[in-house]
């Protein structure tokens, strides 16, 4: 075994604390990659609150990261010591399964391993994720990093990035669309730069009129809050793809309202169950769809199209000893647009 050392969380509502903890040695095609810089997602927030109040719950956060590969087991030919790689929130799957042959290994009938709060498919354990200074990984799931790219505003990529680009390209988003992208946060402002890039009319749809300049600098045409129903009345059926990033519990009508004709709302926040009015869809034929990670070949186009047009993620940099002031100012909504850390400071 491998001593690492991260930063874990053990219940709700205390803080992440500094710890050691083994990974596994090399299997065949397994890689050992240094994680450098790794972002700070809503879903990391999401999976500490839902941690048991008792017991021995362990959980080291962390999903989107990039770093350098610092072993390979006998069988990878992809990768080579010293290579830059980012990886995501899936790290294995069975391969096999319809889904993974179509190349949607992000909704394996087996269900993917995920990089934190998984089940390992050969061992059984529980994934540990990166906020830690070493993660292991199957090869296949981690990915060249584009050299073009900065390593640290790319980390967010690899979730927010892929969770909004699959639906983007799975709606056809292009020069002919209209898009608004509600919520702009860590996954909403890289749905803006992503739609502005493939050639999209983007509009914002928030809640924070202090953002209507962010949203401007970011390629946005347009920003309508939604707390002004006269804003939300002129917008009724306007946008043929909606990308709802709200990370609480929302009324969808209100948004549904905004669909154009045969358009689709595709909602993408951590609701839990939601309630909706048929009415809502069945007034414009409109659609609600929903979407999570990304397959291997659309993480790798993803990753090519952004270095090809220069984006990344808006981030502030921090060390990894200032996680839990990260995750708080996260829940507060005090961010633009995306926490990463720094994780030399573990070494
Ligand atoms: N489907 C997937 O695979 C996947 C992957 C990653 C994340 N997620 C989920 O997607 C959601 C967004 O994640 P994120 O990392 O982008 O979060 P984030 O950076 O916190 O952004 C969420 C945005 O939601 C809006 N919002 C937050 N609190 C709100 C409130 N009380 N009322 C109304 N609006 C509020 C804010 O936008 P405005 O200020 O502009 O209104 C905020 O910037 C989370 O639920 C996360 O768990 C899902
Ligand atoms: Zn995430
Ligand atoms: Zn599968």
């Amino acid at each position: 075994m491998r001593t690492t050392v991260g930063w874990q969380a053990d219940r709700p509502g205390t803080a992440l604390r500094r710890v050691s903890f083994e990974r596994r040695d090399l299997r065949a095609d397994d890689v050992a990659v240094r994680v450098d810089y790794c972002g700070v997602c809503h879903t990391d927030l999401h999976a500490i609150h839902a941690l048991p109040e008792t017991g021995d719950a362990r959980l080291v956060p962390g999903h989107e990261f990039t770093g350098v590969v610092t072993a390979i087991g006998p069988d990878v030919t992809r990768f080579r010591v010293g290579d830059a790689v980012a990886v995501g929130n899936i790290v294995d799957s069975c391969g096999l399964c319809a889904m993974c042959r179509a190349g949607q290994e992000n909704f394996c009938t087996e269900f993917p391993t995920l990089t934190y709060g998984g089940t390992d498919r050969h061992d059984g354990s529980t994934t540990l994720g990166a906020y830690s200074r070493e993660y292991i990984l199957r090869d296949r799931f981690a990915y060249p990093l584009p050299s073009d790219l900065d390593p640290a505003a790319a980390a967010p990529l690899l979730c927010a990035g892929i969770t909004v680009w699959e639906p983007l390209r799975a709606l056809g988003v292009g020069p002919d669309t209209r898009v608004a992208v509600a919520g702009l946060g860590g996954l909403g402002h890289l749905a803006v730069k992503l739609a502005v890039a493939l050639g999209a009319d983007t509009t914002v749809i928030s809640r924070s009129p202090d953002k209507a300049d962010d949203a401007r600098r970011l390629g946005a045409h347009d920003l309508i809050l939604s707390s002004d129903q006269r804003q939300m009345t002129a917008a009724r059926n306007r946008f043929d793809v909606l990308i709802d990033t709200i990370a609480v519990p929302h009324e969808l009508g209100p948004l549904l309202g905004l669909v154009a004709l045969d358009g689709t709302l595709s909602q993408l926040g951590h609701l839990g169950p939601v309630t909706l009015q048929t009415m809502d869809l069945l007034i414009g034929r409109k659609k609600l769809s929903s979407a999570g990670s990304g397959g291997r070949p659309a993480t790798a186009a993803m990753l090519e199209f952004c270095a090809q047009h220069n984006v990344t993620a808006d981030i502030e940099l921090m060390p990894s000893a200032r996680v839990n002031d990260a995750l708080d100012r996260l829940g507060q909504g005090d961010v633009r647009y995306r926490f990463v850390l720094d994780l030399s400071d573990l070494s």
